[in-house]
This record gives structure tokens, sequence and C-alpha cells, in this order.
């Protein structure tokens, strides 16, 4: 089956097909999805978060998203792999940005990059597209910067916030961009971003009518524990599910009922 690419998303955004996308961080689920028919694959610097167990996305180094996105690409199957740059390896200049979108797409063989912001970054982003690297923008929450804003709620509630927004978009669209997530904002703006642009949108909590949908993976099975916004719909319980299992082995391993006649040799 042939790999899907950011024209095929953009087709799919023409004839109103919705683009499904989560989250990857290493080989085995990225098989997973990519047999179960995902869209896109993005290896999120939420692995800082759900991988490493930090609190925040700022620590992950490019070297380990290198590694997390090398693991991504060879389960992948058809699906495009993003890769996000992370925090500090971009926003110096758009040398800086340039460089580090090419050491990911040499070094772990994925088709993008994404970043977070707007009109700051649309240097850094007209450069790394003039070199042949496709960029996924990133608005609305943009966590790189929480230490700015101080918390995670929902972003863009008022007037202003949202002018910048659609301008920021605007900008992003222009500067190249070919396709845009757009994290925890009122549906509503997330509907009139969607409208106004070409390119496809991806939402996180940014209501229904966005070109496609996108989750940490870890959230969407239930993996995460007592993580739980209105936006994340939990598809499975796997935190339960997999303490149960270890309580059982357990349970077997010191009641000398594992392993028995048929696991020896
Ligand atoms: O890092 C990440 O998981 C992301 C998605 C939430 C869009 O950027
Ligand atoms: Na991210």
């Amino acid at each position: 089956v042939k790999r899907i690419t950011t024209h095929i998303l953009q087709e799919m955004k023409n004839r109103g097909e919705k683009i499904a996308m989560l989250t990857a961080y290493d080989y085995s689920m990225a098989t997973i999805l990519g047999d179960a028919g995902l869209d896109v694959l993005l290896v999120g610097d939420s692995a800082s978060n759900v991988m490493a167990g930090h609190e925040t996305t700022l620590p992950i180094t490019l070297d380990q998203m290198i590694y997390h996105a090398q693991s991504v690409v060879r389960g992948a199957g058809r699906a495009l792999v993003v890769v996000d740059l992370p925090f500090g390896t971009y926003q110096g200049n758009s040398k800086e940005a340039l460089n580090s979108a090419i050491r990911i797409m040499k070094e772990s063989g994925a088709h993008g990059v994404k970043m977070e912001g707007g009109e700051e970054i649309a240097e850094s982003i007209q450069r790394i597209v003039t070199a042949g690297i496709p960029v996924m923008g990133h608005l609305g929450l943009t966590p790189q910067s929480i230490y700015k804003f101080g918390t995670y709620t929902v972003r863009a509630k008022d007037e202003l916030e949202a002018e910048k927004l659609k301008n920021d978009a605007i900008i992003l669209e222009q500067s190249g961009c070919f396709s845009l997530v757009l994290e925890k904002i009122p549906a509503k703006l997330g509907k009139e971003v969607s409208q106004s642009l070409h390119i496809p949108t991806i939402g996180i909590g940014a209501g229904p009518d966005c070109d496609g949908q996108v989750l940490v993976v870890n959230d969407m099975i239930g993996l995460t524990k007592g993580f739980k916004p209105r936006f994340l719909r939990q598809y499975l319980d796997l935190y339960t599910g997999i303490k149960d299992a270890a309580e059982a082995y357990i349970k077997d391993v010191k009641g000398n009922d594992f392993p028995n006649e048929k696991e020896q040799y």
C-alpha cells in the first residue's frame, strides 16, 4: 500500500474526508497504529511527559526525539510520520531551526516536522519548507510555552486572542505549512479557522469541525493515570488491564503456579 503524503492529506480535506492522527513514540505501538490504518503518526514531544515522566515537554532533547522517531518510522507502515521539534531547538533563529529539522529528517527517516507558534516562527518555517521539509504548525495551547501562560486551560476565549490566532493561522499557511494543529480552543474558533484555511487543520480539544483529530495515544488507551480532560475520549482502560495482569503474574510466581509443565524445557 502506498504511503500517505501531505498531498493526500490536502485531497482528504478537499473532499471532506477526516484525517485520523495519534501520537506514537515506539516501534510496537507504531506497528499497531500503522496496521490499524492511522493517516498520520505524530512523534510528539509529549514523549517528555508520557514516556519520560517529566512534568512538562521542555526537557526532552533533539537526540531523544530522533530516537523515538527512528523507532516509530520502522513500524509506521503507510502512515505519514511527523516529528515535533523540541523546545530550544528552533526558537533561536531560522538557521538553528533548519539545522534541527534537517537532523530529524536525515537521522530518523520521518516525513515532516511540527513546530509551535505563529508569526514569530514564520521565517524559520519558510526556510525549512524551502529546504523541502514539510512543516505542520501548532496554535492555541502550546505546551512549550507553559511557563509564559501558567496554566493548561482553554486558549483564545477572548476576542483579542482569537483574532491573533486567526491571523497567525493565515501566516502559517502563507509560510508554507501543509497542515496545522489547533489545541484546546473554543469549537467555534476551530470551525472558523478550519473554514478560512485551504490546508487541513487537526484538532485536539478544538471541536468537531477541524479537518482531522489527534489525541495522545497513551491517554486514549487509558495508560496515563488520572488524566481526563473534557476533550479526551478514552477507548480502553489499559492502566487497569496491565495492573491486573501484573498482579496475576505476581500471584502465579509467588504461588509456584508459573511456569507449569507445558511452560518449561
Ligand atoms: O506532543 C504532542 O502530543 C502534541 C499533540 C497533542 C498535538 O503536540
Ligand atoms: Na507536542
